[in-house]
């Protein structure tokens, strides 16, 4: 396999270190390409992984499959065609396929005649979503599916969120590992500063913590509920004690929060899914689960406030990392000055566990 090794500094400003914005996602893992409600049964879905063109099938019984998104025939995208039993048949002459991918049916042919089929993607559905294997197949059952925040656990609710982003995925890894641009957040978030707490990594993962100090006495409600509160009743202001801990665990990223109780409050799951042949556009899907507080219904009465909370620093950071992404492209390379070790850390390993993309320079 054509991985890239470094092995010494792991220094992402070595010359012949490859740029990063040029790295591929490694295919042969398990990435979320659709959301379960998206797909209906007995209908199909158009969805992508890195330009590759996917048919998402949910039959009226039985799993969902995923096929390539070109009919044999003539190339027109499956996912306009009709689903038939455990086939989907295309809109055009009426070729069927069966979920292994072969043809089945042509019409207008007997049956000891019929054509070469299309590709198939080992899928599954878990937590609301639907996953692919977009690299070789006959890894898939080997390599383990994430674990998804707290879908599913009675003590949490759980927001989906899933923004198209048009930029390189490794731009977001670095974008929720740097906690030090909570300076972009300052009008949703109020004053607030990181406090590095540590870092570790290993093969396939890098992790830095922090603990947040707040430099003014403005705490917005959903944030709180998040963060916890900052503020006795009275309006004195409380030590932070809550811990961040970011993780990038190859291909996927985790933040949670734990309080001072080591309880944990929060916890998000995300990935982000290459979209376009070469990986400048990404489409991320994240499960956000936040514990219940002890009185239940609150989480609901405050659901909405969080949603708009999550979105508008969602927002906040996409607008940013765009603007990354059409630096780079204006400048036909990375000139990052990156200064906080463990971004590097985590380019290394963006680097090490990528492939060469297909305009790779360095
Ligand atoms: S293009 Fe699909 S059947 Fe002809
Ligand atoms: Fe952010």
């Amino acid at each position: 396999m054509d991985q890239i090794t470094l092995t010494e500094h792991e220094d992402d400003t070595r010359p012949g270190t490859p740029d990063l914005r040029t790295v591929d996602c490694d295919p042969d893992f398990w990435y979320p390409v659709a959301w379960s409600h998206e797909l209906k049964a007995g209908k199909t879905l158009a969805t992508r992984y890195a330009g590759q063109p996917i048919a998402l099938v949910r039959p009226t019984e039985g799993a969902v499959f995923a096929l390539e998104d070109r009919c044999a025939h003539r190339q027109v995208p499956l996912s306009k065609g009709t689903v038939k039993g455990q086939s989907v048949q295309c809109c055009y002459h009426g070729w069927a396929y069966g979920r292994s991918g072969r043809c089945i049916d042509v019409p207008y042919l007997g049956k000891g005649k019929l054509p070469n089929g299309v590709r198939t993607y080992p899928c599954r559905e878990e937590g609301g979503l639907i996953f692919v294997f977009p690299g070789d197949p006959a890894l898939a059952d080997s390599v383990p599916m994430p674990r998804l925040a707290h879908v599913g656990d009675p003590e949490y609710r759980t927001r989906q969120f899933g923004p198209r982003v048009a930029c390189h995925y490794t731009f977001m890894h670095e974008n929720l590992m740097d906690m030090n641009h909570q300076f972009l957040h300052r009008r949703q978030m109020g004053q607030i500063r990181a406090r590095f707490l540590g870092q570790d990594r290993g093969e396939n993962f890098v992790e830095a913590r922090y603990s947040f100090a707040r430099t003014d006495t403005h705490q917005p409600l959903a944030e709180a509920l998040i963060f916890g509160r900052h503020r006795d009743l009275k309006g004195k202001e409380q030590p932070v004690e809550e811990v961040v801990t970011v993780r990038t665990e190859y291909p996927y990223q985790r933040l949670w929060i734990v309080d001072k109780d080591g309880d944990l409050m929060m916890d998000l799951w995300v990935a982000y899914v290459p979209q376009s042949a070469d990986q400048r556009t990404s489409r991320a899907f994240g499960l956000l689960s936040v514990r219940r507080p002890k009185i239940p219904f609150l989480i609901d009465l405050i659901w909405p406030a969080l949603a708009v909370f999550t979105n508008r620093i969602f927002e906040e950071d996409r607008e940013v990392v765009e603007l990354e992404q059409l630096a780079w492209d204006a400048q036909g390379g990375d000139r990052n000055r990156e200064v906080f070790p463990v971004v590097n850390h985590l380019r290394a390993l963006l680097t090490r566990c990528g492939r060469p993309g297909r305009n790779a320079r360095t």
